[in-house]
């Protein structure tokens, strides 16, 4: 049976020219970052997927659970002859709890960095749902972005899980709340959302005793090193995340252990003993703040589920 596979669409995005510039830009700045979407080359949305499976990371196992409870519900708020169109798709497992609820779902369109593991996991896909439309694209979400024409879908409702809308800062996320819901052209978004809670769980989610974490967040030094042929020690950076309250966050850095220099797409960079790389922020938020935000960003805010610890949310969206 033939699969409906447009994978010209598989260009890589992000090619190591703009994770040099990326990287050599973010650590010339004061304080010193790296933008977190160069976690994600094929080595780091492996360990993502650990991350994903580890026992303090209840965010994935919870989100699989509201989906595999209310897919009756979420199905029926999508609507028959849907395309499905995912933001930082990954492993593409959550979606197939939506395209076997879906009545006749047509097509579907991952989109995620990560060109290589993504051509991947739409192979395994592909294989399960031949009748089913593919259209994934290598390509950076935060960026604007042409999606292909809609091919025998009435209708396209987005995909956003993981939580990965709390890795933007609150305007930025609004922001592309903003251009999805152009994107969608009318359609709903179905959004996962990691809510605030008590700090020690959240400590312990982006700390985990196997170390798997400490291992992603400085994949982004290792790959610099494979792609780039930089100099980073591994061991001379520690993995730091703390959660503050107060800004409702998981912040994550890279601590260098002490004071060294390393060359980085030949250019020196010097770190002082103690001195801290922001990697990336996890913004959580409440129910409510949530809704707020995405009514704000022209979205109406229908139905969310959520688990009885009230861990984590779904938010259905629809399009005003
Ligand atoms: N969207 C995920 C989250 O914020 C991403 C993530 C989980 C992550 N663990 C991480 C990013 C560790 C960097 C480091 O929960």
């Amino acid at each position: 049976m033939s699969t409906h596979l447009a994978d010209t669409c598989l260009a890589p995005s992000a090619p190591p020219e703009s994770f040099a510039r990326g990287l050599i830009e973010g650590l010339g700045q004061t304080p010193k970052e790296i933008p977190c979407k160069y976690f994600y080359d094929q080595e780091g949305s492996a360990l993502f997927d650990a991350i994903c499976a580890l026992p303090e990371y209840y965010q994935t196992r919870t989100e699989v659970a509201l989906l595999r409870r209310h897919a009756g519900e979420i199905a029926t708020a999508i609507g028959p002859d849907a395309e499905i169109v995912e933001f930082g798709a990954g492993a593409l497992r959550k979606v197939r709890i939506l395209l076997d609820a879906l009545d006749a779902p047509r097509g579907y369109t991952p989109i995620d960095i990560s060109g290589a593991y993504l051509r991947e996991v739409v192979r395994l896909l592909a294989a399960d749902y031949p009748a089913l439309a593919m259209h994934p694209l290598a390509a950076d979400f935060t960026l604007p972005l042409q999606l292909p024409p809609l091919s025998g879908a009435t209708h396209r409702a987005g995909f956003f899980p993981g939580s990965t809308i709390g890795n933007f800062r609150p305007n930025a996320a609004m922001a592309m709340l903003r251009r999805m819901r152009e994107m969608l052209n009318g359609g709903g978004l179905l959004v996962g959302v990691d809510l605030v809670k008590d700090p020690q769980i959240l400590h312990a989610a982006y700390n985990d005793a196997a170390g798997v974490t400490a291992a992603f967040n400085k994949n982004l030094l290792a790959r610099a090193n494979r792609e780039l042929g930089a100099g980073f020690d591994l061991d001379a950076f520690a993995h730091y995340a703390p959660y503050n309250p107060q800004s409702q966050r998981v912040e994550m850095y890279l601590v260098s252990q002490k004071r060294q220099s390393v060359t980085v797409g030949g250019q020196c960079i010097s770190f002082a003993a103690g001195e801290a790389v922001h990697t990336e922020d996890s913004h959580k938020y409440t129910i409510e703040s949530f809704r707020e935000m995405t009514a704000r960003a022209g979205f109406l805010p229908r139905a969310v589920w959520t688990d009885a610890d009230r861990l984590f949310a779904i938010h259905w969206l629809e399009s005003r």
